[in-house]
């Protein structure tokens, strides 16, 4: 994918968060590997008025967060950048606020494998972060401690994030999240969930690991052609 492309399509993908219901307003923040920087979304812009030039590109891992462009970056490119670089396996993340998640998470209510859908994300359970105030380095450790091995956590008091090596794949896995929020969430409102065995979650985590693969091949490496961050 060319450079242009990834950028039209992280336009595409936020303009989608919020047709999906997902995201409002300006909350919510995505993230693109493209070789060793990543490109984020820029701070405090409503997702309707976000032009492909806005995203801004970063080195994956400067702790200065350092960057260039007419907009500055995220304020949570810090868990973006610290994810990228814990995790390797990863080519997109996605932040956002979505209800049922935020509810749970409000409540620090982990996930656990009351649906078989749970080992899409990697994992038994979706964990849930205690709370840290939104853009610092703080919340990115618990973001990342949370998510662990994962594809997936919910961010206490504040939201999820979802992961993926392809940009499609971690939106893919936002809306699933929000679905397994929403199932739980209902589910616990009228009776105990029945929580599946370990075994039998840990049985189909295989099995997801190449599902949509071929469809969802990771994003062509692009060697930081964007210049300095
Ligand atoms: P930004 O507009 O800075 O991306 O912040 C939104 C948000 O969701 C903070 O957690």
């Amino acid at each position: 994918m060319q450079m242009h492309d990834t950028r039209k399509a992280m336009v595409a993908a936020c303009l989608e968060m919020n047709r999906l219901g997902l995201n409002q307003g300006t909350s919510g923040n995505l993230s693109v590997r493209v070789g060793e920087r990543l490109l984020v979304t820029p701070t405090a812009v409503a997702y309707e008025r976000l032009a492909p030039d806005m995203l801004v590109s970063m080195l994956i891992g400067d702790e200065e967060g350092r960057w260039s462009g007419p907009c500055a970056p995220s304020s949570e490119w810090r868990f973006h950048s610290d994810i990228l670089r814990a995790r390797p396996d990863i080519g997109a993340v996605v932040h956002c606020h979505a209800t049922y998640a935020t509810v749970l998470s409000m409540l620090r209510l982990p996930i656990p494998a009351a649906h078989y859908m749970i080992a899409a994300f990697g994992g038994t359970e979706i964990a849930c972060t205690d709370y840290a105030p939104y853009g610092t380095p703080e919340l990115s450790s618990l973001a990342v401690e949370g998510l662990g091995p994962r594809h997936g956590v919910l961010l206490g008091s504040h939201g999820m994030i979802a992961t993926g090596r392809t940009l499609e794949e971690a939106m893919w896995r936002a809306l699933e999240l929000e679905t397994l929020a929403r199932q739980y969430y209902l589910a616990r409102a009228i009776g105990q969930p029945v929580v599946l065995p370990d075994a039998a979650i840990n049985a189909l985590i295989p099995r997801f690991a190449a599902y949509g693969a071929s469809a969802n091949a990771l994003p062509e490496r692009e060697g930081g052609s964007e210049g300095a961050g």
